[in-house]
């Protein structure tokens, strides 16, 4: 069974990580989107368990995807899941370096353990949780960027929060 580990922060999910999500779920037997859930990001809008919830609430028609939280290495969660594979998507060239010293620092802690690259379709390669927050902090209009079945959540939980 091929199965394969999508980590990030998803805070929000966002339609290009659904996209990323979706062609990997056609890609392979099982996929795990891994939220990280270490402290180093104190600015997260939605906690892990609501980041969590709102996975959940956009992938209900994917039946070989499941969520997951995790903290600490992620290639100590990838092992502990029993997976050697990792995706990551690239939308623009800037991506390209962070991600390309992360996949690298992961293979020197477990050389067992490959990482793949992924591009979303190009009508999500500007968009990212944190632009799309902002915008929607802003008043602007999110709703073609993130999963339908969670717009409501996030304008409720900005308005919670601006109150
Ligand atoms: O969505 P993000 O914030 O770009 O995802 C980054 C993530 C979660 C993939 C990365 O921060 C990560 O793997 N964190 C877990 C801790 C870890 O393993 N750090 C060393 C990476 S080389």
């Amino acid at each position: 069974m091929k199965k394969i580990i999508y980590p990030g922060s998803f805070d929000p999910i966002t339609n290009g990580h659904l996209d990323i999500i979706k062609r990997a779920s056609k890609l392979f037997d099982h996929v795990i989107i891994g939220i990280v859930c270490n402290k180093d990001k104190s600015n997260y809008l939605f906690n892990h368990t609501e980041r969590k919830e709102l996975i959940e609430k956009s992938i209900k028609d994917l039946n070989n995807v499941e969520v997951k939280k995790f903290s600490g290495l992620l290639i100590d969660f990838a092992q502990s899941e029993n997976v050697n594979l990792i995706i990551r998507g690239i939308r623009v060239l800037s991506d390209f370096e962070y991600e390309f010293r992360m996949a690298l620092m992961n293979r020197k802690l477990n050389d067992k353990i490959t990482t793949l690259f992924m591009m979303p379709n190009e009508k999500y390669t500007h968009i990212s949780s944190s632009l799309i927050k902002e915008v929607a902090i802003l008043g602007g209009d999110i709703k073609s960027y993130v999963p339908d079945a969670i717009l409501n959540d996030i304008m409720n939980k900005i308005n919670e929060k601006s109150t």
